[in-house]
Formats: structure tokens, C-alpha cells, sequence
């Protein structure tokens, strides 16, 4: 059997369409959400993010703000920064690009952000309400994967769910959108014992372990639905966390690197910038765009 291939890019295109949408209502009603994107250093990839979420964000109607900050800012200049843009009414949205330079609190800068702009959704206020069910703001690319999942398979309901990888921004949120959509879930990572079996035990295989071709193809359950979050960059370009080739052949369905998770990511902080501004507005939260 060959895999579908789950197409996250033209799932984050047809996203991005009724982003854009509703953005064009709301600025009827002359309201204009703003996406404020911090970057602190010089790290290449962040930069690259950067540059692509302020076109993006332009593109969907929204304003951009771009904060460019040098490595040896101190923090206290950073949570300065983050109280103004919390205390500005035309900023909906505040992403902190990670990972900050080390002398920085990473907590600490995060939790200084207010939690209704958090469209990061990694304020502990919103971890904690995304683990005891309630409304929050939900880390974008477990967000877009649960999106595909639900996409292609419908219902979650009772399969089995292994996500290998145990990250505040994918594994841990992840496992908790899995587990709300009342999928039976385990969380594995480098020191579970007996990954590969465990692994073929699984309907839905999430990778976000961040290197390159870990899952191989025997530990995918014939017909099982693979999200690959990896993006490793090798001497054969961009690779994710599955082997591909391998796992195309056993999966039911598989995301692409690139063309997988990757596009979904921004396309779901664009959601939940709208989601941040409907609320603050004492607006419906937009159809399809939360849990
Ligand atoms: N660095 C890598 N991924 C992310 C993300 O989703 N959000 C932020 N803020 N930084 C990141």
C-alpha cells in the first residue's frame, strides 16, 4: 500500500483563505487585528520564520509588527518591550520567537505576555487551561495537526495515539488535543522503553522528536495515519523525523516534509490572531479555528 499524502500546504492555503475572509469583516467593522512578532539575536532559521510570518500576516489583511532586538539585550529591556505591546490596544497578538539567547528566562519572558495576546498559547495560564479542558489559546502546530488529523480521519475518538516526543511547544499540547478529542494517548520519548513496538501499536503516529529519519518504516502499523513535525536540515536537504520512503509504504497517510506540518504552523498562529481579536472584541471565536 502507498501512503495518502496529507497536503498541509494547500490545507494552510485554503486556511489562510478564510483567515483572510473573516479578516476583511472584521476591518468592515473597523476592526484590524495585529499580529507583534519579537525576534532577539541573530539565529538564521528564526530569521527565515520571522521574514515569513510578517508576509504572511500582511497577506491575510492583519497588521505586522516586527521587534528586532540584539543578543545582548537585556531582559529587562525585553519585558519592558512585551509591556508596551501588551498595553497597546492595536496588537491582538504577541509571539516571542524562540529560542532566546542564554542569559534570558525563557519562562519568565513568556509568562510576562499577556495570556489573551499568548497566540503562542505557552503562558502557563494557558497550558493549564488547554490540560483541564477549558478555553485557552492552543500552541500552533499541534493545533495544525489535530487539524489534519480531523480532516482525514473524522472522528478520534478511541484510537490509539502515540505522540514520540515530549516538548512544551508540540508533545506535551499535542497529547492533550489528542487526548480531548478522546483518542487514547501515550507519550513517548528517547528513553521509552521498546519504542518500535510501541509505536506499532499506534493509529496515529506523531514525530516531533527533532531528528532526522528516527521513526523508521517498521514501526508504523499498516494503515496507521502519520503527522511528521520534524524539519531537520541534512546534507539531503529537509527531512523530517519519519523516514519517509519507508513509511509511505506501510502508513494509511503521511504529511510530507516539506509540504506537511510546516505550512499549517503559520497559517495557524494567523488563527489564532483572529482568535485573539474576535475575543477582546466580545466576538464569537471564528468557525473551525480552535478546538
Ligand atoms: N521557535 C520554534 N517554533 C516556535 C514557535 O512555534 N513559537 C515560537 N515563539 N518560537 C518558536
Amino acid at each position: 500500500m502507498t501512503a495518502t499524502l496529507i497536503d498541509g500546504k494547500a490545507f494552510a492555503a485554503g486556511l489562510r483563505q478564510r483567515i483572510a475572509a473573516e479578516v476583511a469583516a472584521m476591518r468592515d467593522r473597523g476592526i484590524t487585528p495585529g499580529l507583534a512578532v519579537v525576534l532577539v539575536g541573530e539565529d538564521p532559521a528564526s530569521q527565515v520564520y520571522v521574514r515569513s510570518k510578517g508576509k504572511q500576516t500582511a497577506e491575510v489583511g492583519m497588521n505586522s509588527y516586527e521587534h528586532k532586538l540584539p543578543t545582548d539585550t537585556a531582559e529587562a529591556d525585553l519585558l519592558a518591550l512585551i509591556k508596551r505591546l501588551n498595553d497597546d490596544p492595536d496588537v491582538n497578538g504577541i509571539l516571542v520567537q524562540l529560542p532566546l539567547p542564554g542569559h534570558m528566562n525563557e519562562a519568565a519572558v513568556i509568562n510576562a505576555i499577556d495570556p489573551a495576546k499568548d497566540v503562542d498559547g505557552f503562558h502557563i495560564l494557558n497550558v493549564g487551561l488547554l490540560a483541564t479542558g477549558q478555553k485557552s489559546m492552543v500552541p500552533c502546530t499541534p493545533l495544525g495537526c489535530l487539524m489534519m488529523l480531523r480532516d482525514h480521519l473524522g472522528s478520534l475518538s478511541g484510537k490509539r495515539a502515540v505522540v514520540v516526543g515530549r516538548s512544551n511547544i508540540v508533545g506535551k499540547p499535542m497529547a492533550q488535543l489528542l487526548l480531548r478529542d478522546s483518542a487514547t494517548v501515550t507519550i513517548a520519548h528517547s528513553r521509552t522503553q521498546d519504542l518500535p513496538a510501541l509505536c506499532r501499536e499506534a493509529d496515529i503516529l506523531v514525530a516531533a522528536v527533532g531528528r532526522a529519519h528516527f521513526v523508521k518504516g517498521d514501526w508504523i502499523k499498516p494503515g496507521a495515519t502519520v503527522i511528521d513535525v520534524g524539519i531537520n536540515r541534512t546534507d539531503d536537504g529537509l527531512v523530517g523525523d519519519v523516514d519517509f520512503a519507508a513509511a509511505r509504504e506501510v502508513a494509511g497517510a503521511i504529511t510530507p516534509v516539506p509540504g506537511g506540518v510546516g505550512p499549517m504552523t503559520i497559517a495557524c498562529l494567523l488563527a489564532n490572531t483572529l482568535t485573539a481579536t474576535a475575543r477582546v472584541n466580545g466576538l464569537p471565536d471564528p468557525e473551525g479555528l480552535t478546538p
